[in-house]
Formats: C-alpha cells, sequence, structure tokens
C-alpha cells in the first residue's frame, strides 16, 4: 500500500486547477443507467471512485469510452441489473444505480454498500422510499433484491425523515422515469444534486425545486441522451484553501466555484484568511504575516459547513491561535483523524459529537495513519505545516477522490513523495 511522505515547513504559492467533483460525477454516471442513449460528460476527474464506477457499469455491459476529462457512456446494451459485491464494497456510491435499474428495467440486485468507515451509514431511507413507490425489496445475504411494479414504478409523496445526498439522488432518478407525480420532501439541497438534477432535465426529465428542499418530479417514458459537464469540486476547493490557510503563501485557485462554498468563507476570514475572486473567474487564497485565529463549526447539510471539510478545518485548528469547538452532526464516527493528529502534537479533547481543539505552537513530523478519504487529507495537511518528516499510511483513501494532490500541491512548493511499496 502507498504512503506519502511530507517535509513540512513550506509556504504554498502558486496554481491549482481545481478538478470535476467526485461527488456530482459519480450520481451523474449512474443517471446513464435511466437511457439506451449515450450520454457524454465533461471535465471528469481521474479518480479511483470514477474507475470503480467505471468498472461496475462495465459489468453490467455499459460500453465507456474516456478522452482525457471527457466519458461518454452508452448504456443501449446493458445485460445486467446486478451490482455484485466485489465492485460495489469499494465504494459507498454504488448503491446510485437502484433506482435507475429499477426504473429503467424494473430490476435490480445490488450489494449493500461499503466506502469509507464513517458510521454505520445505512441505506433504509433509499429503501424505504422506493417501496412507497411500489418496489417490492428484500434484503438477503448482502444484497438488495428490488423489484418494481409490472406497469414501473409509481410516483408518490416522499417525506424524508433525515437530509440524505444519495437517497435524494437515488430517487430523483427513480422518478424521473416512475408514473405520475412524486414530490420529495426534506430533500438534500446539496449542490451536487442540483447538478443531477440539471442533467436529467436535460434527458428530458420534469423536475421543478431545484435548489430547494422540496423536489418534484413528473415522470416520463423515456429519457435521452445529454452533455454535460460536472460542476467543480467544492470540497477540493476548500481542502486547497486551508492548505494555504495554514501554510501562508498565496494560492490561485482556476476553474473553481465561490459560490458553492458560502459556509467555509466566513470561517476562513475569521481565521484571517484573504480570500478573493478576480475578474477572470480566478479565486485567489492568501494568509499573509499573522497567525491564524480559533474559530467554532457545526457541521450540517448544505448549505451549511460540509461534513467534508471537517477534517481539514480540525487539522487547521490544531496549528491556530486559542482554541475551537467542532461539532460534527452528520455522522457518528466522523473523528478518526483525532487519534492521529493527536500524535502530532494537537491538543483535541473529544466529548461525544463534539471536540475541543487547543491550537499547539507546532506540530511535529509522525507516522500516521489515513482511515478514510477526508481524514487522510486533513493528516497531509497537518504534515505540511509539522515540523519534520510526516508519513501518511493507507494512501489508498486519498486516491479515491483527490486527482494528482502530490503534483498540485508540489507545484506549489510543499514536499511530498509518494512512496510505492
Ligand atoms: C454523501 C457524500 C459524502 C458526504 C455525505 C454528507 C457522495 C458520493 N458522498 O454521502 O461525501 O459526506 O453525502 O454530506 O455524494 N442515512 C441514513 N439512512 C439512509 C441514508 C443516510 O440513516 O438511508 C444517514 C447517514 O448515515 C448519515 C446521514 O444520513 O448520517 C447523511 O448521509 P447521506 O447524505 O446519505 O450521505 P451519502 O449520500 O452517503
Amino acid at each position: 500500500m502507498d504512503k506519502l511522505r511530507i517535509t513540512g515547513g513550506q509556504q504554498l504559492n502558486g496554481t491549482i486547477e481545481i478538478g470535476g467533483a467526485k461527488n456530482a460525477a459519480l450520481p451523474l454516471m449512474t443517471a446513464s443507467v435511466l437511457t439506451a442513449e449515450p450520454v457524454l460528460f465533461n471535465n471528469v476527474p481521474d479518480l479511483m471512485d470514477v474507475k470503480s464506477l467505471i468498472d461496475l457499469l462495465n459489468d453490467m455491459g455499459a460500453n465507456i469510452t474516456r478522452d482525457g476529462s471527457n466519458l461518454t457512456i452508452d448504456n443501449k446494451s446493458m445485460t445486467s441489473t446486478k451490482a455484485s459485491y466485489d465492485l460495489v464494497r469499494k465504494m459507498r456510491a454504488s448503491v446510485l444505480v437502484l433506482g435507475p435499474l429499477l426504473a429503467r428495467f424494473g430490476t435490480a440486485e445490488v450489494s449493500l454498500p461499503g466506502g469509507c468507515a464513517i458510521g454505520t451509514r445505512p441505506v433504509d431511507m433509499h429503501i424505504s422510499a422506493l417501496e412507497q413507490m411500489g418496489a417490492k425489496i428484500e434484503i438477503k445475504d448482502g444484497y438488495i433484491y428490488a423489484t418494481a411494479p409490472e406497469n414501473g414504478l409509481n410516483g408518490a409523496e416522499i417525506v424524508f425523515s433525515q437530509k440524505s445526498v444519495g437517497a435524494t439522488e437515488n430517487l430523483l432518478m427513480a422518478a424521473s422515469l416512475a408514473n405520475g407525480h412524486t414530490i420529495l420532501h426534506n430533500a438534500a439541497r446539496e449542490p451536487e444534486v442540483t447538478d443531477l438534477a440539471e442533467l436529467l432535465i436535460k434527458m428530458g426529465a420534469k423536475i421543478t425545486g431545484l435548489g430547494t428542499d422540496n423536489l418534484e418530479i413528473t415522470g416520463v417514458s423515456e429519457l435521452s441522451g445529454a452533455e454535460h459537464a460536472v460542476i467543480p469540486d467544492r470540497i477540493e476547493t476548500g481542502t486547497y484553501m486551508i492548505a494555504t490557510a495554514m501554510t501562508g503563501g498565496r494560492v490561485v485557485l482556476k476553474n473553481a466555484r465561490l459560490d458553492l462554498l458560502d459556509a467555509l468563507l466566513p470561517v476562513l476570514k475569521m481565521a484571517g484568511v484573504d480570500i478573493e475572486q478576480i475578474e477572470n473567474g480566478d479565486i485567489i487564497v492568501e494568509r499573509a504575516g499573522n497567525g491564524l485565529n480559533s474559530v467554532d463549526i457545526t457541521t450540517k447539510p448544505y448549505p451549511g459547513f460540509p461534513t467534508d471539510l471537517q477534517a481539514q478545518l480540525m487539522a487547521m485548528l490544531t496549528v491556530a491561535n486559542g482554541a475551537g469547538i467542532v461539532d460534527e452532526t452528520i455522522f457518528e464516527n466522523r473523528f478518526m483523524h483525532v487519534p492521529e493528529l493527536i500524535r502530532m502534537g494537537a491538543d483535541i479533547t473529544v466529548k461525544g459529537s463534539s471536540a475541543l481543539v487547543r491550537g499547539v505552537e507546532q506540530l511535529k513530523g509522525a507516522e500516521v495513519m489515513a482511515t478514510d478519504l477526508r481524514a487522510s487529507v486533513s493528516l497531509i495537511l497537518a504534515g505540511l505545516v509539522a515540523e519534520g518528516t510526516t508519513v501518511v499510511n493507507r494512501i489508498y483513501h486519498l486516491d479515491r477522490g483527490y486527482e494528482n494532490l502530490e503534483q498540485k500541491l508540489g507545484a506549489c512548493g510543499a514536499k511530498l513523495e509518494r512512496i510505492k511499496t
């Protein structure tokens, strides 16, 4: 398993190009299952999770071609409606094939998902909502066996008990090809959900309420092919903003969207970071001189502070002046980076879902273990400012969601080296 060796102490100065969003690309790709016509995607990031989904769709009979960041998926001759354990276990988002398969083929057999170990992360809301649309679902031997009524899924009024990005996406896709009208109450409002709805509309779906927590869908009998560019990755953008905040320096972010980071910007501003969008759309992140101020954050569904930036922000607080509190309200087990940060000299006390982080003068390099995608990047950020050398083990988590991280940070002056083992 590859490791990453980081020599801390370098400021970041330079330019970083932001890629397409992983969390948008995956649902968009599964939406291609809804049509027999090819769907062309632009700005698709080159990530392990994207490769895993390509493998899964290929296994079901898709015809996929990739040319740089363009990806064409043709599901005309999709032969199988089974998503097997070997392919699904690598990535939780694979469960997003459930709604499209059921809607187009009337049947689906999908392994229960794996993915990051950040809590139990059930899929009960996906299942119960599809049942409300008339699907018969049985869980047996680790698989979800689902069948639609003979004439297809039926529109329904669905009230989600909590906000779920994946359940909203699965249901949006299923309802687009269902009979009649569906309303999704308490739907997730993440930009990636809106991106999916925009692709579905291009494919011929009838959806209103985009960007709100009430989505209304009138099913159509067929969807067509389309072309769609994946939105920029707001989590990658936020990660590099936090990295620059920690090291100091000046970094220009290209192809990013500031409007998707409304919750992070005031937090970084309070911490003492300057962020500005200039005329050509580039975003400039700068932290000159003085150190960082501590801030408190609480993770919330969009437009609140994203749980996917919690670990990175916590890494920042470990070297800020004073104490900050991090409350994690989305996942019950998302502090696995804490013991690793403590190994590097951080002062963090966890009580339930709340962490008190007291800034220290200097982190110290250490050998640490990546436990999930965002936790691994938080350790790299800590390594950038730690004294000496940090080795992050199990870097495969990172490859699931960050494209060319070593090259991007390296081009800005960071010292990172991948050790192949
Ligand atoms: C997506 C993102 C992930 C992000 C998360 C929250 C993708 C591919 N992944 O994951 O990076 O951290 O949103 O912003 O887009 N839940 C249930 N039952 C369900 C479904 C969810 O209890 O059937 C719970 C989860 O355990 C969690 C909460 O709801 O506590 C939110 O999860 P959800 O929004 O569904 O996350 P994902 O879609 O899996």
